[in-house]
Formats: structure tokens, C-alpha cells, sequence
């Protein structure tokens, strides 16, 4: 049976009091749920409150980003060191908002994922096509390329330590979810590059998310798919009801694939 990883990524919101409280309402939410990875990724201003309140908990926490030097002069960066110092067991690398706003490369990422992983924290790695990408139908192009320069010189045994994300950039914080088949289609399409390039057993042993839209209502659609082993939340992370919704609905459909 397959154990769904859920993230929440909460991007450039919650003050810390705001991320104290929203985060000990997931907790108590969670509190019963066991068949499920869940990872938080509140603000740097918020970690190491998050964290304290994560202590003993299975919920981890995870960074939105972070620098590819371990220390240096990079005003207003943070380090793989500074992360690991205050908890963290996972990092956010290559969102498409980095990519767009602050014109992150995939070599940028590629250095990112392998300084993250010199430090032990988890890469969730992030790719995916804009609108115009897909309507040209350069979706799988532009994955593939994507995929080879972000994961460029990574070895079989970093490769298994990532996980990955896609995220297709017209379906993030638009409500507009890609379908559970549009999504499969991807997942699947990135399994076979993993295979390709690695093995079987590598690619089978990366879980793959899903980002864009996930909502209580459309989590187990997504999960029902084979190649679908999360998802990674923005917009309904903010709230704890629907984080807790979205964690259980999908350890729930996991489970009734599992015994059907
Ligand atoms: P939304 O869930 O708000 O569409 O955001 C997805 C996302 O970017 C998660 O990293």
C-alpha cells in the first residue's frame, strides 16, 4: 500500500503568531492519522516557532528555499546549515514562482539540490509547464529538459533521496486543477524518465506529487492514480480544516484502493 506524502507550502503568509496557532490546530487535527508523511513549509520568520511546536510529532518541517553556498556574503539568503539548525528536515527547491519571479535556472536548482543533500534535508524538487507551454503541446518537452538539467549528475543514490513535485504553473492558486488523468499522464511520463535514467527500483521509490488546486474535494481523485503519491498544498494549507481534510481524505482512498 502505497503512504501518500502531503506538504503544505505556505508561500508569503502567516505571521508568527498566526503560523503558532494554525499549525498547533493541524497538529491536534492530525493527531490520530498514522498512514501518512506530512510535511509543513511555513515562512524562514516562522520556522523555528513551528518547529518547536513539531517536536515529537510526526509532522516534519520543511524550508521554501534556500541558498547553494553553505555560508558566505548573500544578503538575505539562508543556508542549508540555518535550516538544518532550526529543524528542518525538508526544502522546497525550483518553485515555479522562484523560477518566474526571481528567474531561478535549473543548474541554480541543480546546485541547490545538491548542497540540500550534502546537508541530509530532503529536496522536494518542483517542475512543471506554463499554459502556453501546454496549449502548444510542449508540455512533455519542456518536463523532459526540466528534468535532465535540474537532476543533472545526481547518482542513483541521490536520485532516490529526492521527491519530486509537478506542479503545472496554470493550475497553481488559479482553482483550475489539472485532471486526474492530465496529472497520471505526467506522473507517468516522469516514472519512465526515471527509469531511463536510472532504474526500476530508483523510480519506484520516489514519490511524485502532484501541485495545483489541491483541495479537500479533489485529493482523492488524485491519489486514486498509480503514479500520483501526494500532493504538494498551497491556498488550502492555509487552513487548518482543510490541511487536516485533504491528509485524511487521502489516506482514505488509499486505503480503500488497498482493500478493493
Ligand atoms: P495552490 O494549491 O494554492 O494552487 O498552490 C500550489 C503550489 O504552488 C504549492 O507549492
Amino acid at each position: 500500500m502505497k503512504r501518500p506524502l502531503i506538504a503544505g507550502n505556505w508561500k508569503m503568509f502567516k505571521t508568527t503568531g498566526e503560523a503558532t496557532n494554525l499549525v498547533q490546530t493541524i497538529k491536534a487535527g492530525v493527531y490520530k492519522i498514522n498512514d501518512c508523511d506530512m510535511v509543513i513549509c511555513p515562512p524562514f520568520t516562522a520556522l523555528a516557532a513551528v518547529s518547536k511546536i513539531l517536536t515529537e510529532t510526526p509532522i516534519e518541517l520543511g524550508a521554501q528555499n534556500m541558498h547553494p553556498e553553505t555560508e558566505g556574503a548573500f544578503t538575505g539568503e539562508i543556508s542549508p546549515a540555518m535550516l538544518k539548525d532550526v529543524g528542518c528536515r525538508y526544502v522546497i527547491l525550483g518553485h515555479s514562482e522562484r523560477r518566474q519571479y526571481f528567474f531561478e535556472t535549473d543548474a541554480f536548482v541543480n546546485e541547490k539540490i545538491k548542497t540540500a543533500l550534502k546537508y541530509s534535508l530532503i529536496p522536494i524538487v518542483c517542475i512543471g509547464e506554463t499554459l502556453e507551454e501546454r496549449e502548444d503541446k510542449r508540455q512533455f518537452e519542456v518536463v523532459k529538459n526540466q528534468f535532465d538539467h535540474s537532476f543533472k549528475d545526481l547518482s542513483k543514490e541521490e536520485i532516490v533521496k529526492l521527491v519530486i513535485a509537478y506542479e503545472p504553473v496554470w493550475a497553481i492558486g488559479t482553482g483550475k486543477t489539472a485532471t486526474p488523468d492530465q496529472a497520471e499522464q505526467m506522473h507517468s511520463y516522469i516514472r519512465r524518465l526515471l527509469k531511463e535514467k536510472y532504474s526500476e527500483d530508483a523510480a519506484n521509490r520516489i514519490a511524485i506529487l502532484y501541485g495545483g488546486s489541491v483541495k479537500p474535494d479533489n485529493i482523492a481523485s488524485l491519489v486514486k492514480k498509480p503514479n500520483i503519491d501526494g500532493a504538494l498544498v498551497g491556498g488550502a494549507s492555509l487552513k487548518a480544516e482543510s490541511f487536516v481534510q485533504i491528509v485524511s481524505q487521502a489516506v482514505a482512498e488509499v486505503e480503500a484502493g488497498a482493500s478493493s
